[in-house]
């Protein structure tokens, strides 16, 4: 359907596409996932010619849309685009932003728009704010929009760029069950994301972009599960692995409950286990390691197991054997041990001396009990 010919992007600075070939066919759900700089979205945007490529050619159902004189507006009809900021018009109503290109690009009569936009609305599930602002609207109910927006075209590809990064977390699984029913008609897409379960429940390919290029394609088993690549298997460790160096006293700990956060939103972690894991951190990090050592140097490892919603805990942290079952908080302690399956110490008294503490965080939703108190209270408004 696409075919995309050794394309080559270059910026004054940059050169983030350098001789990249791909084929798209009819129905791929395809993600996209790299670190930052790597190309995605100039990817995206060369494909729309939001951004054409210096060199090279997109072939779309075989007519060369980057040939001089090849008219863009047609291709964006057919291709359509959303954007992390949903780019809506403000000064426009919700029906209005929905009507105005079917009918200024695709010569729409105002009632055949207006039944359309109607219709997707319902589909997207905001028939009820037709006239409304997107000002009045939730960062989720705009994507909502956009997404009808990009529809009405009638687009036969649809390009998303990291269309749920810019969302409060709580908004986040509107728009992908709105993405996921898209993907699910048979639409072909290309969506820059990097949650990993979305992406696996969606996608038929993945492409790891780095050095350029595409450098790892596959399935999302074969991505997320065994990459093949030493990149792709660092990115994906990545992903999936929360690591954090606690290293001074004046440590940011809120900094770190919000990176963890968004970790567990995107591993897409259940709010008792999410709860249960916050818990375990607060009370062994800031409540019963960090007082007992001067100079804290702790290294924490939160790796979720979606296949059997488990979570595990490392924690290394070095100088004197320090066994937290010693501590003199026993509440903390008993808190942590709450949360707990299973708990492993180990000390390493090579000149490293490092203190190593293994913590299986229990999955399910039983109650948290533990040392006599019974915790269960806390975790029912989780
Ligand atoms: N309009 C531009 N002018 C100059 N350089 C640009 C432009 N757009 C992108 N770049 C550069 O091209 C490279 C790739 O950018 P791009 O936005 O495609 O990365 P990305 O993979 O989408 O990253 P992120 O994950 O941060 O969104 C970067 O080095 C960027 O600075
Ligand atoms: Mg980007």
């Amino acid at each position: 359907m696409i075919e995309i010919r050794s394309i080559t992007k270059q910026f004054q600075t940059a050169t983030p596409l350098k001789d990249l070939s791909v084929t798209i066919h009819r129905g791929d759900v395809i993600s996209v996932i790299g670190p930052s700089g790597t190309g995605k979205s100039t990817l995206i945007r060369c494909i729309n010619l939001l951004d054409p490529p210096t060199s090279g050619q997109i072939l779309f159902e075989g007519e060369d849309i980057t040939a001089k004189g090849y008219d863009i507006k047609k291709a964006r009809q057919k291709i359509g685009m959303v954007f992390q900021s949903f780019n809506l018009f403000g000064h426009l109503t919700v029906i209005e932003n929905l009507m105005l290109a079917p009918m200024e690009l695709k010569g729409k009569s105002r009632q055949e728009a207006y039944d359309k936009a109607m219709e997707l609305l319902q589909r997207v599930g905001l028939r009820e704010k037709a006239l409304r602002y997107p000002d009045e609207l939730s960062g989720g109910q705009k994507q909502r929009v956009a997404i009808a927006r990009c529809l009405c075209m009638d687009p036969d590809v649809i390009l998303l760029d990291e269309p749920t990064s810019a969302l409060d977390p709580a908004m986040v699984s509107e728009v992908q069950a709105v993405i996921r029913d898209l993907s699910k008609s048979g639409k072909t897409m290309m969506i820059v994301t990097h949650e990993m379960n979305f992406a696996r429940a969606i996608s038929n390919r993945v492409f790891y972009m780095d050095q350029g290029g595409i450098y790892e394609e596959g399935t999302p088993e074969e991505i997320f599960d065994n990459p093949k690549k030493e990149r792709t298997r660092r990115f994906i460790k990545r992903l999936k692995v929360f690591e954090k160096v606690i290293d001074g006293r004046d440590y940011d700990f809120i900094g770190f409950h919000a990176e963890l956060d968004k970790y567990l939103m995107q591993n897409d972690v259940k709010p008792a286990l999410k709860y249960r894991i916050r818990l375990s951190l607060e009370e062994l990090l800031q409540q019963i390691l960090f007082p007992e050592f001067e100079k804290p140097d702790i290294h924490v490892e939160v790796e979720y197991a979606a296949h059997d919603e488990k979570c595990r805990i490392a924690v290394t942290y070095r100088g004197k054997a320090f066994d937290i079952n010693n501590t003199e908080n026993e509440l903390s302690l008993a808190m942590l041990k709450s949360t707990a399956e299973n708990m492993a110490y180990s000390y390493c008294d090579d000149p490293e001396k490092t203190n190593r503490l293994e913590i299986d965080i229990r999955g399910g939703f039983e109650k948290i009990t533990g040392g006599g108190v019974t915790f269960g209270s806390i975790l029912k408004n989780t």
